[in-house]
């Protein structure tokens, strides 16, 4: 299976967003690879039994590619984790592994792993071969996810991009805003442009795709190799296919039968009572955009039970078919 189709389309990583039951729905409707949330390296080594990383890790429904993120600042802590993840059945699939180096949480920074490892070209190469071995002996290529840099003043994407080809990885992102911009601001592609120029492994664009034409923007300014998309599919797995293909109406009928199964997935996966709390987030962005959206975001945080909210979606279905949408 090709993990680097041509001009490929990936929902990227979201702590709390990119769950497998949401990963496989945006698999289905058009992502061409999906990328698990940020998990801990050393959360593992501390962990082997893979108790508390399982819900985290679980593949990706259907037949698309896709990826476990790792997040760390030790070598050692990587190899372990990888070792250890590939050795389990029903991860060994996975299509590759990615390292985080731009989260900017600060409980992630203080630990020195995720962007704080742009702050250190050496440390981000010996995380890469440590990672590249380990998962080479399973014939499982290594991504990197990057930002532009630290801040203004330091904006060193392409010296990481070129450690992390060096380290042997397999392919670069980029999210095109500095550490200190979290996600404010508007993403500077050009960086992204830079990096692409100065490899020869395939450079993935991201930071504010959002809508059709986005993807031909981005890539004539930059020559990347392919995309990632985050803020723009939550509540809206259906933006895959409208940024390859343009604006078309997604029926209420669809729209309302995608929340009730990844609302079923999550319960199937995490039982009733979590799954409908966790669910809130995702409705908080699916109930946008038509007649007495936010009424509804405020009832579907009410009900306990699955049926309540299916309940609350169901009326709001029926106040979204009478306003025609475009995604
Ligand atoms: C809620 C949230 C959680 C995120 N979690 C991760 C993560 O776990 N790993 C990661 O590499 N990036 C994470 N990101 C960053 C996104 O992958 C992406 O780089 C960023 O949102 C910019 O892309 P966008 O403009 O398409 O959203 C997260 C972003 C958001 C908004």
């Amino acid at each position: 299976m090709p993990i680097f189709e041509a001009l490929p389309l990936g929902l990227a990583p979201m702590a709390g967003f990119s769950t497998a039951p949401f990963r496989t729905l945006a698999a289905r409707l058009g992502a061409s690879f999906t990328i698990t949330e940020l998990v801990s390296a050393r959360g593992i080594r501390h962990d082997p039994g893979l108790k508390r990383s399982a819900r985290y890790l679980q593949p990706t429904g259907g037949d698309k590619p896709w990826g476990i993120q790792l997040f760390g600042q030790d070598p050692g802590d990587f190899a372990f984790a990888i070792d250890r993840v590939l050795s389990e059945p029903l991860y060994r699939p996975v299509s590759f592994i990615d390292i985080n180096m731009g989260c900017p949480a600060p409980k992630v920074l203080k630990e020195g792993a995720g962007c704080a490892l742009m702050r250190d070209r050496q440390q981000v190469e010996r995380i890469i071969r440590a990672a590249v071995r380990t998962a080479g002996r399973e014939g499982c290529p290594v991504t990197a996810k990057i930002r532009s840099g630290i801040s203004p003043d330091a904006v060193n994407a392409v010296e990481i991009a070129r450690a992390i080809e060096q380290g042997g990885a397999a392919a670069v992102t980029v999210h095109a805003r500095t550490l200190d911009q979290y996600y404010r601001g508007r993403a500077d592609w050009e960086v992204i442009g830079r990096v692409k120029q100065a490899l020869s492994i395939p450079v993935f664009g991201n930071g504010d795709i959002r809508q059709p034409g986005d993807l031909e923007k981005m890539r004539s300014e930059t020559a990347c190799d392919g995309f990632m998309v985050g803020r723009a599919a939550r509540g809206n797995p259906f933006i895959f296919r409208a940024l390859r293909q343009g604006p078309s109406e997604v029926s209420t009928d669809q729209w309302l039968a995608v929340m009730i199964e990844h609302l079923d997935a999550t319960v199937e996966a995490l039982g009733e009572t979590t799954a409908v709390k966790e669910m809130r987030s995702h409705f908080a962005f699916y109930l946008r955009g038509f007649e007495r959206s936010p009424q509804f975001r405020r009832q579907v945080m009410v009900p306990a039970r699955r049926d309540g909210v299916v309940a609350v979606l169901r009326e709001a279905a029926k106040f979204r078919q009478a306003s025609r949408l475009l995604y």
